[in-house]
C-alpha cells in the first residue's frame, strides 16, 4: 500500500517501500546508473523523505539494471560543469556530499547496499557509507580512476581506506584492476557475496534481522561504532558511555531491562544466542 507513496516521484531514482524496507533503486540503467547532478540532488530529497517516514525501517540501496553504479557521470558531473560558474561546482559537490556519504554514513535507520553490477570511482562512497553491503559474486568493482586520468577524488580513497587495508587498497587505486563479489568479501569491502539469483533474497533477510532490533539500540549502536574511530581510548569511553545513556533514555521500549528480566528472572532466552522477545 505504501509503495504508491514514492512511485514516480523521482526521475532518476525509484523507491519501494514494502514492509519496512524501502527499496532504492538507482535508475538510469541506459548509463549505467552513474550519479548525475540530477541523480544527486534527488537522492537527497530520497533520504530525507524516507527519515522522515517512520514506515521506513531499513534503507536498501540497489541499481536498475545491470549496474550498481558506474561512479560520477563523467559528462554531467564533470565535463558540462568544468567551464560553469564556480557557484555551480560548489553545488553539484555539496549535494554529491550530501547524500554519498553527509547523510547516509550517519543515516538514522540502518542501511544496506546490495551491489547488483558494476560499481566504479565515486559509487565507493556511498557503498562504504551503508552500514553494510552485500554483493553478487558477478558485480565488478574498480577504482577505474586512474584508467582516465585522475586520482580518486572526493573521499573514495577515505572510504576504501576504511575497509581495506593499504596493500590492498592501494594495488586497486594504482592500478584501476578490477574485482568481482567474492574478492570484495574477501577484503572486507562487503560484508558477503552471494550468486546474483540469490542476491535480493539475502539482502531481505538481513533487513528482516534488523527489522526485529530494537531501533533506538540500533541507531545508536551503530553511530556509537561510527564516531568512536576517530576517537582516542578516553573520549571513545566516555562518548559510549554516554551514548549508552542517550540510549537507555531514549528507549521508550525499556529494552535493556526487557532483555536482562527475560533472561535474568524468567530464564527465557539467552542473549548470547538470541533476541529479547520484544
Ligand atoms: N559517466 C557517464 N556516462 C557513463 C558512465 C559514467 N561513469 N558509465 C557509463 N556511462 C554511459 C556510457 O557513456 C554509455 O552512454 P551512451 O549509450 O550514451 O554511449 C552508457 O552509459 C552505457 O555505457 P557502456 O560503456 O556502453 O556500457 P557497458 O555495459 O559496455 O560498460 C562500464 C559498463 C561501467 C564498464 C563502462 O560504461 C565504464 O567503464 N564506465 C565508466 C566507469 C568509470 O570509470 N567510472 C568512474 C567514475 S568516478
Amino acid at each position: 500500500m505504501t509503495a504508491v507513496t514514492y512511485a514516480d516521484r523521482w526521475t532518476t531514482v525509484r523507491v519501494e517501500l514494502e514492509d519496512g524496507i524501502a527499496w532504492v533503486e538507482l535508475n538510469r540503467p541506459e548509463k549505467r546508473n552513474a550519479m548525475s547532478p540530477t541523480l544527486n540532488a534527488e537522492m537527497v530529497e530520497v533520504l530525507l523523505a524516507l527519515d522522515a517516514d517512520d514506515d521506513c525501517g531499513v534503507l536498501v540501496l540497489t541499481g536498475a539494471g545491470e549496474a550498481w553504479s558506474a561512479g560520477m557521470d563523467l559528462k554531467e558531473y564533470f565535463r558540462e560543469v568544468d567551464d560553469g560558474p564556480e557557484h555551480v561546482q560548489r553545488k553539484v559537490r555539496r549535494d554529491a556530499a550530501l547524500w554519498q556519504w553527509r547523510l547516509l554514513r550517519t543515516y538514522a535507520k540502518p542501511t544496506i547496499a546490495m551491489v547488483n553490477g558494476w560499481c566504479f570511482g565515486g559509487a565507493f562512497t556511498p557503498l562504504v557509507a551503508c552500514d553494510l553491503a552485500i554483493a553478487a559474486d558477478e558485480a565488478t568493482f574498480g577504482l577505474s580512476e586512474i584508467n582516465w586520468g585522475i586520482p580518486p577524488g572526493s573521499v573514495v580513497s577515505k572510504a576504501l581506506s576504511d575497509t581495506v587495508g593499504s596493500r590492498v587498497g592501494l594495488l586497486y587505486v594504482m592500478t584501476g584492476r578490477t574485482f568481482d563479489g567474492k574478492q570484495a568479501a574477501e577484503m572486507g569491502l562487503v560484508n558477503a557475496s552471494v550468486p546474483l539469483a540469490l542476491l535480493r533474497a539475502e539482502v531481505e533477510s538481513l533487513a528482516r534481522e534488523l527489522l526485529a532490533k530494537n531501533p533506538v539500540v540500533l541507531r545508536a549502536a551503530k553511530l556509537g561504532y561510527k564516531h568512536c574511530d576517530a576517537m582516542s581510548w578516553d573520549q571513545a569511553e566516555d562518548y559510549l558511555y554516554a551514548k549508552l545513556e542517550q540510549s537507555q533514555f531514549l528507549d521508550e521500549e525499556r529494552g535493556r531491562e526487557q532483555g536482562l528480566g527475560q533472561f535474568l528472572d524468567e530464564k527465557r532466552i539467552k542473549p548470547g544466542l538470541q533476541a529479547y522477545e520484544r
